[in-house]
Parts: structure tokens; C-alpha cells; sequence
């Protein structure tokens, strides 16, 4: 048995960061990982007058001693949507005018889908070049002038829920979000253990999401927490030991029951996969997570799941690339929006390597095969391509080289060294 550990979580960090800095005190985070977009939502708070500083054995302490201040230059996002559009959601709620970008690829992304309804909450945001991308300015006013909101949203993100809660809590004013599907909901957790009353309630596969900001007077009690290990980081562990014929435990990672459903999909192709949590980080479960290999058949995805794996679709392709049949993924759009067009990256570079594979407007089918598959990947800078198809690589018969391997370090730094663990115990016929 394979024992492994994954960095902390990214989408948990950011909100740890971002809410730590509203609570009524210091607050203590620890397992906080060394990823850039951490970094990027780090050094945004600090722009903005956030105390952020790092303190014995890796414990992070955050606080604001003082008011949130305009930052001198734009805050620079980096590669991070959650930072952006997270932000734009706290900025717009404070009342801080502010200019944010970001390097070629959040540049390109859609921010429409934060900035219109905090539009329709009052906030004063313009594009500073082209519609729906960064950079946005947000012009500085008084806080406390927001209306309240009813919203349906277009998409089910979790970063657009998270950004309108952040500005309900910042603005002090009413919310409700009515989501089709589940996102990730990390931001209510935490803020509920932090004594926000954030009520979420199922609505058939959907959720309505209400925060009565109006009148809720309370402050947040700072946070003493440790950021369980991030599971979209596993998965890709996960599919390196079923390529490899590995027994694996990922040991403390997030148990999110809005996380965990590429597990889900992973069962649909034969494999058994086991989860024991051991407690909870400021709302959110964590423990280990084991998985045995074993022959993998083709899975067939489509719809209300999609937003709670949308990380681990290409993880999901790469082992669809080596299963019995032809896997089918739909409803998944979404992917051509996120660091690169997934979508195209997954069929360009599974063409390039010997993999059948058709391209859908919103999905893939993938002809699983044994063939030996060898050539060069194109990452196109993101993070989950580049780990996605060094897994693959992991996988006996299989020589992968992925062009720009620094690429991992956004979510996961040490992704190399880790994934070099996993060695195939038989060869390729
Ligand atoms: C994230 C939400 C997801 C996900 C992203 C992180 C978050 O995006 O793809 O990697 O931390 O809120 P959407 O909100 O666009 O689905």
C-alpha cells in the first residue's frame, strides 16, 4: 500500500485567507500549501492592508488591524479565478475601489457571471478593455448602500456564489441564490463555523442559499484551523495508482460530499474505493481516502454531477483513455471557460497520442485502449492538463512528456516528485 499526502486545499485556502481577514480577531490557519494561486490571494489581502504573516512550523497568522485600504497599484490575480472573482465579490461589498487583472489566462476567462448581479446589487464595477474580462475596476463608495438580491445564476459556481455571499456579508444586506445544480460549498461552511446564519436548502438536484445580511449584527469568530488536504490534488493520485496497479490511502484529505463525486464515477469503472473521516476543519470533513486498482471499464457522465467534479474531468479522461469501451462525458461546457479549453486540450493532446477521441460542443467521448501511447503534451499553461497526462504517463507502456511541467505549481507544488512514486507493476502486452 501506497501511503501519500496531497498539499492543502486551494479552494478551501482562499476562503480560509479571505475570511480570516473578516473575522472579529487573529486568526491561526495551518496546512495552508505553497501553491501560487494561494500565493496570489495572499498577496492581494496584504495589498489591501491585511495582515498575513507566516509564524512558526507553517501556522499562518491572519488579522486586520486596520481598515481595509484601497491598493496603490491593480491586485494582480494571477492564474486564480477564485481569487478574482471572490474578490471583486469582498470589494464590492466593502465599498473599496480597486482595479484587479491577471496573467494571459484569467485575462481571457468570463467575469460577467460575478460582476452582473453584483451590478444588481448596486456595486460600481466597469471593464477596464473588454467586456466580461479583467481588468474591472471597481469604484470606491460608502459601504452599506447595496440592495438586496434574489438570484437564479446562469451557471452553478460555487465562485460566483461565493463572491455574492462575501458581498452580502461585507455590505450587510440580504441574499438568496437560487443554484439549478450543487456547487462546491465550501464558502457556508466555513462561514457558518465562524457563526454566519447561512441557511442552504435542497431544492430538488438544485439548492437555494440564503444569508439575511440585513439583519444580522454578529461578527466572525476568527479561525484556529488546519486546511485538510485537497481532494481534486488526490485524484490524480487516485488515477496514477489505478493506472499502476497500486494500492493507495491519501491520508487527511477534504471528505466535501460536494468534492468527492468523480469517487463516484470511479466506482461506475470497477473500482473500490473506501472513505473514513476522522473530523472536521471549520465545517469541513476530512480523513482518508483509499482506493484498489483493478480492470477499469467506461463510465458514462452527464449533468446534475458536473459541477461537483468539474476539477477531475480531465483526470476522469486520461482513465477513460486506458478503460474497456468508449466513455462518454457531456454537459461539462463549462471546461472550455476554466484555465484553458479543457475540452480542446483533452482531444488535441489524446490525438497526438494515439488516443481516439471525439470532441462534443460541452464534452469528449474517449476510446479506451492498451495501446502504448508516447508523445509530447500541450499544457497550455494549465495545471490540470499538465497533471492529468503526467498520471497517464505513470501507466506502463505509456512515454508522456508534458511541455511545460512548472505549470503543476499553481495547485500543487512536488506534483512531479509525488507522481515519480508510482511505478507500474506490469508491463503493457
Ligand atoms: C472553485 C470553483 C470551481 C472550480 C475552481 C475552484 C472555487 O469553479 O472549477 O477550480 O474554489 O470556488 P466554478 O465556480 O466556476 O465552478
Amino acid at each position: 500500500m501506497t501511503d501519500a499526502r496531497v498539499p492543502g486545499d486551494k479552494s478551501i485556502s482562499h476562503r480560509f485567507l479571505i475570511l480570516a481577514a473578516l473575522a472579529e480577531g487573529d486568526s491561526r490557519l495551518s496546512g495552508v500549501p505553497a501553491s501560487l494561486d494561494v500565493a496570489s490571494t495572499i498577496s492581494c489581502l496584504r495589498a489591501l492592508g491585511v495582515t498575513v504573516d507566516e509564524r512558526e512550523a507553517g501556522v499562518i497568522r491572519v488579522a486586520r488591524e486596520s481598515d481595509w485600504r484601497p491598493p496603490l497599484t491593480p491586485l494582480d490575480c494571477g492564474n486564480s479565478g477564485t481569487t478574482a472573482r471572490l474578490l471583486i465579490g469582498l470589494l464590492a461589498g466593502l465599498g473599496v475601489g480597486a482595479e484587479l487583472g491577471g496573467d494571459e489566462s484569467l485575462m481571457s476567462r468570463p467575469m460577467d457571471r460575478v460582476v452582473y448581479p453584483l451590478q444588481a446589487m448596486g456595486a460600481r464595477i466597469n471593464y477596464a478593455d473588454r467586456l466580461d474580462r479583467l481588468p474591472v475596476r471597481l469604484e470606491g463608495r460608502a459601504s452599506g448602500d447595496l440592495r438586496a438580491l434574489r438570484y437564479r445564476p446562469r451557471v452553478s459556481s460555487a465562485q460566483v456564489r461565493g463572491a455574492l455571499l462575501l458581498a452580502a456579508l461585507t455590505g450587510r444586506q440580504d441574499v438568496e441564490i437560487l443554484d439549478r445544480l450543487r456547487p462546491r460549498d465550501h464558502t457556508e461552511r466555513i462561514l457558518r463555523s465562524m457563526g454566519a446564519p447561512v441557511v442552504s436548502e435542497a431544492i430538488g438536484s438544485g439548492e437555494r442559499v440564503h444569508f439575511p445580511g440585513a439583519s444580522w449584527s454578529g461578527g466572525l469568530a476568527p479561525l484556529d484551523a488546519t486546511v485538510p488536504g485537497d481532494i481534486s490534488s488526490a485524484a490524480f493520485m487516485v488515477a496514477a495508482a489505478l493506472l499502476t496497479g497500486t494500492e493507495l490511502a491519501v491520508r487527511s484529505v477534504g471528505l466535501n460530499p460536494t468534492r468527492t463525486a468523480f469517487l463516484r464515477v470511479v466506482q461506475e469503472m470497477g473500482v473500490k474505493t473506501e472513505v473514513r473521516e476522522s473530523g472536521f476543519e471549520a465545517g469541513e470533513p476530512v480523513g482518508d481516502l483509499m482506493v484498489s486498482p483493478s480492470q477499469l471499464t467506461a463510465f458514462v457522465l452527464d449533468g446534475d454531477l458536473v459541477p461537483q467534479l468539474i476539477d477531475e474531468i480531465p483526470v476522469l479522461a486520461v482513465l477513460a483513455s486506458r478503460a474497456e469501451g468508449i466513455s462518454e462525458i457531456r454537459g461539462a461546457g463549462e471546461l472550455r471557460v476554466k484555465e484553458s479549453d479543457r475540452l480542446a486540450l483533452l482531444s488535441a493532446n489524446f490525438r497526438a497520442l494515439g488516443v481516439r477521441c471525439e470532441e462534443l460542443p460541452d464534452g469528449l467521448l474517449v476510446h479506451g485502449s492498451s495501446v502504448p501511447l508516447r508523445g509530447v503534451v500541450r499544457t497550455g499553461g494549465d495545471h490540470r492538463i499538465a497533471m492529468a497526462f503526467g498520471a497517464l504517463g505513470a501507466a506502463p507502456g505509456c512515454e508522456i512528456e508534458v511541455d511545460d511541467r512548472d505549470c503543476v505549481n499553481v495547485s500543487f507544488p512536488g506534483f512531479w516528485d509525488t507522481i515519480g512514486q508510482f511505478v507500474a507493476v506490469e508491463e503493457a502486452p
